[in-house]
């Protein structure tokens, strides 16, 4: 059975002191308030990371991720995290490939497939993000986009490695919009990658294969998304900056 997965992704959001509150509220009404098997994962700026590991401690429902990692293992680059530095800290999850670091910060399929080997190299799980344009969708192509983004990003690994893998598909234009891939629109799509999934390895990868929507996703459309064959939990940008919110988008999958 895959895991269910709720991933905050705070993005460039909140100083230290305002993380760390959040993280706390976070933390415990997850555990007076989670019945199942469901992981939330909260994915912070690098300068939270060490001191929420140590706040997550007893608490195994709520694990941390960073939102980035380099493709090197070390050396002249100014400025860079390394996967083996958030490892040493504790952090178990990093999101790679996010449409902001694609669009930004000129983030390649080919730069990601580096960066992917680096964080599994160093066992971290990556949350792969994947997602077409609004103008890739109005000209037909997403589905084709969402391919290459594989093939090139992540089919190059192994059935072992890519088990490591958390999917997120993210339509770009859903990011941060208010507007939400319909339920069907958002199912049509986690299927097409599942099966994409199976075709390059087998049905019990694909099957296993934790897939996440993402894009202005919220505590009142979380439900329909979540009750769709494919969707199994999300990556949550805006919502993940509120407590409340974030756990009740984790809560739907509550036993
Ligand atoms: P959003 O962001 O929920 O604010 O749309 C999602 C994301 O970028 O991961």
């Amino acid at each position: 059975m895959r895991k269910k997965i709720v991933a905050g992704n705070w993005k460039m959001n909140l100083d230290y002191n305002e993380g760390l509150a959040l993280f706390s509220e976070i933390t415990n009404m997850v555990k007076d308030e989670i019945t199942g098997k469901q992981q939330a994962v909260v994915c912070s700026p690098f300068i939270h990371l060490h001191s929420l590991v140590q706040m997550a401690k007893g608490y195994d429902k709520v694990s941390v991720g960073a939102q980035n990692a380099h493709q090197a293992e070390s050396g002249a680059y100014t400025g860079e995290v390394s996967a083996k530095m958030l490892k040493s800290v504790g952090v178990e999850y990093v999101i790679l490939g996010h449409s902001e670091r694609r669009q930004y910060f000129g983030e390649t399929n080919e730069l990601l497939a580096k960066k992917t080997d680096t964080a599994l190299a160093n066992d971290l799980k990556p949350i792969f993000c994947i997602g077409e344009t609004l103008q890739e969708r109005e000209s037909n192509v997403h589905f084709q986009v969402i391919k290459d983004q594989l093939i090139e990003g992540v089919f190059h690994l192994d059935a072992a490695n890519f088990a490591k893998l958390v999917i997120a598909y993210e339509p770009v234009w859903a990011i941060g919009t208010g507007v939400t891939a319909s339920s069907d629109q958002a199912q049509e799509i986690h299927a097409f990658i599942r099966k994409e999934i199976a075709a390059k390895y087998n049905q019990q990868v694909a099957d296993d294969t934790t897939i996440l929507y993402g894009g202005s996703c919220n505590p009142k459309n979380a439900p329909e998304l979540f009750a769709q064959a494919d969707i199994d939990g999300g990556l949550i940008g805006g919502a993940s900056l509120k407590s409340r919110d974030f756990v009740d988008i984790l809560r739907v999958f509550n036993a």
